[in-house]
């Protein structure tokens, strides 16, 4: 089974062809990045524009580097949401068109479910049940996943994402978008003890269990202590090294308390924020003293990419009810709550 994959929910333009048999076949990826950091954060008409611009000419490149022709394809799946409406209509409007020129189905894949699966590209992948933390720049969450499409919501972020904590920081300290890679680069040099920053809702963790996340008191910590300091280099490196130790200490703790509450032995860390190497360097430790495997997709598929979203639709290709008969209509689903996608 051949699928193309179409990822434009947000900054970057992705594409891949994803084989059943054979795996990931080629993939490429346009950042939107240049675009939009002049202005500080994604402008969703300038993104709509650039997909319009790139997905064409990326789609016929990927096909090419695959050795595959358009007529091979068995689907085309696009993320339908959630993400930015006028972005989401592109790679939509392009998939079904595709889809309906060749006779193909055209799937609609959560965003979200591409991120959770993408360990799937791996050599080294998971099996069915694991835990996944889901870590990106609009979500935190923390899910059971039984199976495609069998999902419990373990916990989520009451407020911010984390990757929204980190981007937001990092524009305290004058760093550019996105916030979080420069910010982790920042931290390098910096001392994660010199400031103690808040571990918001370890508290109730360990009274109740509770598994969710918050991260906008965190972030207000770091407002007022920048409030009240010259932010010379130094400072800003341990601030930055502060504020990153105390997102992953949070992450790694609910993971942790997650994977004694499931029992399950295998943890998948999805999402942008899966990139931060200190993030994955705890996460290996606690792994190791807790008897329980780790998987993280490449550097690569931890951001957004089209290979997520070919391998999820390829995945639903394969369950009966992800084959409705193929509609003439579509529609785009900014704000999807992965919950409502059914198995
Ligand atoms: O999954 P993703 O590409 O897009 C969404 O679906 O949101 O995640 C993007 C988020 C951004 O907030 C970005 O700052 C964050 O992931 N991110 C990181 C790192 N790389 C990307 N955060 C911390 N450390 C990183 N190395
Ligand atoms: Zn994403």
């Amino acid at each position: 089974m051949l699928v193309l994959g179409i990822e434009t929910s947000c900054d970057e333009t992705g594409v891949a062809v994803y084989d059943s048999d054979r795996g990931l076949l080629a993939h490429a990826l346009h950042s939107q990045v240049a675009l939009h950091d002049a202005y500080g954060g994604v402008v969703p008409e300038l993104a709509s524009r650039d997909h319009i611009r790139r997905l064409l000419p990326l789609i016929r490149e990927v096909l090419r580097r695959a050795a595959v022709k358009e007529p091979d394809l068995n689907a085309v799946a696009y993320t339908q949401g959630p993400g930015l409406a006028g972005a989401l209509l592109v790679g939509a409007a392009v998939a079904n068109s595709l889809a309906f020129g060749l006779g193909v189905r055209a799937i609609g894949v959560h965003h979200l479910e591409g991120h959770l699966l993408s360990p799937l590209l791996e050599k080294k992948a998971p099996s069915f049940p694991f835990v996944a933390l889901l870590v990106s720049g609009g979500h935190t969450q923390l899910m059971r996943v039984s199976g495609v499409g069998e999902y419990e919501m373990l916990g989520e972020t009451l407020d911010d994402a984390a990757g929204e904590a980190f981007d937001k920081t990092a524009k305290l300290l004058g760093l550019g978008y996105p916030g979080g890679p420069a910010l982790a680069k920042l931290a390098q040099d910096g001392r994660p003890d010199r400031f103690a920053f808040p571990r918001p809702m370890l508290e109730q963790l360990e009274k109740n269990g509770n598994l969710n996340f918050s991260f906008s008191g965190l972030k207000t910590a770091v407002v007022a202590l920048t409030r009240t300091r010259a932010l010379d280099e130094q400072t800003r490196a341990d601030v930055a090294a502060a504020f990153q130790e105390a997102v992953a200490d949070v992450l790694v703790a609910k993971s942790l308390a997650a994977m004694r509450a499931t029992a399950l032995d295998r943890l998948v860390v999805a999402g942008g924020v899966g990139a931060n190497i200190r993030l994955r360097s705890l996460l290996d430790a606690a792994a190791s003293r807790g008897k329980f495997s780790v998987f993280y997709p490449a550097m690569e598929f931890c951001t957004d990419n089209g290979a997520m979203i070919a391998l999820a639709g390829c995945l639903r290709l394969k369950t009966a009810k992800a084959t409705r008969a193929l509609p003439l209509g579509f529609t785009v689903r900014p704000r999807w709550d992965l919950a409502d996608v059914a198995a």
